[in-house]
């Protein structure tokens, strides 16, 4: 009862939501530190107004001879300020980079966002609207894009938001550190039902996750279906190492670099491919005619993932001795 009412009363008093992912704690240390920091010098500023103009009003006998040159004060004032804030983005920048770069062995969920709902689907097939379930201690990794307008994918208690736009891939990864289910937001006006585009992210642990992962309707996994879809779609007529037509191979290409007919070069990820199936024109690799047509409105935002992780699949067979 006692550990209850303790418990109450800290989530009431508390100031932030709950930190549920290891970015959260980072996030909230940088941000009570520029709280603090800006809290501090505002508060300073405060005092020293009032102080110098009580001290300094009209009619008071003070000393108000101009001050000499403070060279050390004036030297001071400006160049530790400026190391302090130097640090603080040097800290803020460290954080930004490691958000920016998700750990090789992640876990992919594919996202599709569209007015107004959240389509997750997992590797294994497995899909799911509006709701996320998620392994505890685990890397995960959001492949995110759009079929209409920009949404905004947003966890507050994992402190991540990233916008998620037609067209083209955004990412996401984070590590639960917490079990249990947290509100999923769209913080990003996208027409008469934004507000109601809201879901929930789960958190189970491994094991847990294993059994919800296996107990859903039978379904092929991504990369097995984008097979078929290779087959299906006439994708494997030219790029089959078989095939008679001059085409590259796709086999192990995820996350090669590719040198390109007009001397630039790219590395094949995930936003290389789609351009490649619906722009093929745009980046046509060197040594290659530009004859692939373009597959824009013939394939809907789920195939082109299950496309490229059936490309990815490949590649992770390559490496893996
Ligand atoms: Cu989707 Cu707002």
């Amino acid at each position: 009862m006692a550990a209850d009412t303790d418990a109450a009363l800290t989530s009431g008093l508390r100031l932030l939501h709950a930190a549920a992912s290891t970015q959260a704690s980072r996030t909230d240390a940088i941000f009570l530190a520029m709280l603090l920091l800006c809290g501090t010098v505002a508060i300073v500023l405060l005092v020293l107004v009032v102080w110098f103009s009580l001290r300094y009003r009209r009619g008071r006998d003070v000393d108000r001879t101009p001050p000499r040159q403070m060279k050390g004060i004036e030297l001071a004032w400006t160049v530790t300020p400026l190391l302090i804030f130097f640090g603080v983005f040097g800290w803020a920048a460290r954080d930004y980079v490691t958000m920016a770069d998700p750990p090789a062995d992640a876990l992919p969920v594919s996202v599709v966002a569209r007015q107004w709902m959240w389509k997750l689907q997992h590797r294994s097939g497995r899909r799911e609207i509006n709701e996320l379930h998620v392994p505890l201690g685990e890397p995960v990794v959001l492949t995110m894009t759009s079929q209409d307008v920009i949404h905004s994918f947003f966890i507050p208690a994992f402190r991540l938001k990233q916008d998620v736009l037609p067209g083209r891939y955004t990412r996401l990864w984070f590590t639960a550190t917490q079990l249990g289910e947290f509100p999923l937001f769209c913080s990003e006006y996208c027409g008469s039902e934004h507000s109601q585009m809201t879901g929930r992210v789960v958190v189970m642990s491994p094991s847990d996750y294993g059994r919800w992962l296996a107990s859903g309707p039978s379904e092929p996994g991504m990369a097995q279906y984008g097979f078929a879809l290779f087959r299906q779609l006439g994708c494997s007529g030219c790029h089959d190492p078989r095939s008679t037509i001059h085409a590259p191979l796709l086999e192990g290409l995820y996350g090669r670099t590719v040198h390109l007919q007009d001397g630039r070069s790219r590395v094949a990820d995930a936003d290389y491919l789609r351009d490649s199936i619906l722009v093929p024109a745009k980046d046509v690799v060197a040594g290659f005619a530009p004859v692939m047509p373009s597959f824009a409105g013939q394939v809907s935002e789920e195939d082109l993932q299950a496309l490229i992780a059936y490309i990815q699949s490949t590649s992770a067979r390559d490496t893996t001795p």
